[in-house]
């Protein structure tokens, strides 16, 4: 009789993934909050022979841990984003690699709004305002921003989540304008059915005329400090740079310079370089009048959360029983 296949997950994901599995596997699950090493999860996967890992975007995957365990024939991850993980390595060694795309491409583009709102309305600010009892009268000036509807939404990289942010634009009759590396007449056409207008422009020009900037690029070599000081001193002083796809792709220094010299406005960030971003970070001084930071929780819906575990257990299924993977980061990848 062969042995039950065994899968490590590093943290606990919801319960719709892990009871599909444990129905079928023997299921290890690191009950920490915090993430394990990566010496820690070589060994987790040596002492277990494990034929499937279950990470997350904070778990880092490379070769030693794909070499750690002789029979691992999938990773997957509980992310759409898998620039944790060294796909070649995987291919090299024949390791599947399963991620979770589409199912919260909505919900982190609620998310998106949910920053960009923020910041031009100054809500996270007024709250404070109240809680430290400031709140004396009705004031003609007090807490002013800028107007969201009517105007300009520049949404760099229009792939799902950046086509999804855009849509809700329709609500508020922006103009949008994206960037990215090419033309997308489809995603064009898509936004056209729901009235936005979308403009292809160059990252120049989206950065001139946006009053809202918002971020949807994957995290690769090119796209590594994508928006740098250059690119902040190109935004008009009273606008608003949003970030929902990977710290990295902003330069902290250059922000935080901007924001200290008013070459934007305001910031709202749910990913962050370093990430997590410690309570004592310069970057902090600027919250919640400049900065609204949340931690990572683009697609923090019950909902999306819940799908996201079962499409990690069925990524799983399929890399342990050989077949091809529902969701393939190599797929997707164009590898
Ligand atoms: C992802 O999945 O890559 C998001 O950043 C977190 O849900």
């Amino acid at each position: 009789m062969t042995a039950t296949p065994t899968v490590y997950v590093t943290r606990k994901i919801p319960e719709a993934g892990l009871a599909r599995l444990r129905d079928r596997y023997e299921v290890v699950v690191r009950d920490e909050k915090l993430p394990p090493s990566k010496a820690h999860i070589e060994r987790r996967l040596a002492d277990l022979d494990a034929d499937g890992l279950v990470c997350l975007l904070s778990d880092t995957i490379d070769a030693d841990v794909l070499d750690a365990s002789s029979d691992l024939s999938v990773v997957s991850t509980f992310s759409v984003g898998y620039d944790h993980i060294d796909l070649e390595a995987a291919i090299e060694r024949d390791v599947a690699v399963g991620h979770t795309p589409g199912v919260l491409t909505e919900t982190t583009a609620d998310l998106a709004w949910a920053l960009l709102m923020t910041c031009a309305r100054r809500t996270v600010e007024g709250h404070a305002y109240v809680e430290a009892d400031e709140w004396e009268t009705w004031g003609p000036t007090l807490l002013t921003g800028p107007d969201v509807h009517g105007a300009t939404l520049g949404i760099i990289g229009l792939g799902n989540i950046g086509t999804a942010t855009a849509r809700r634009a329709a609500g508020f009759e922006m103009a949008v304008r994206y960037s990215g590396r090419s033309r997308k007449p489809d995603r064009e056409a898509e936004l056209a059915e729901v009235g936005v207008d979308a403009t292809y422009v160059d990252r120049e020009e989206l950065l001139a005329e946006s009053d809202f900037v918002s971020l949807h690029v994957p995290l690769v070599e090119s796209t590594e400090e994508l928006i740098g000081a250059s690119e902040l001193r190109q935004m008009p002083d009273d606008s608003i740079l949003v970030n929902t796809s990977r710290g990295g792709v902003v330069d902290t220094d250059a922000l935080d310079t901007a924001l200290e010299e008013g070459w934007i406005a305001r910031a709202g960030l749910d990913v962050t370089d370093p990430e997590p971003l410690p309570g004592d970070h310069p970057l902090l001084r600027h919250a919640p009048s400049r900065l609204v930071v949340t931690p990572h929780i683009g697609s923090a819906s019950i909902g999306t959360r819940d799908r996201m575990a079962e499409m990690v257990a069925a990524c799983t299924e399929a890399g342990i029983e050989g077949e091809p993977l529902p969701h393939s980061a190599r797929q997707d990848a164009g590898l």
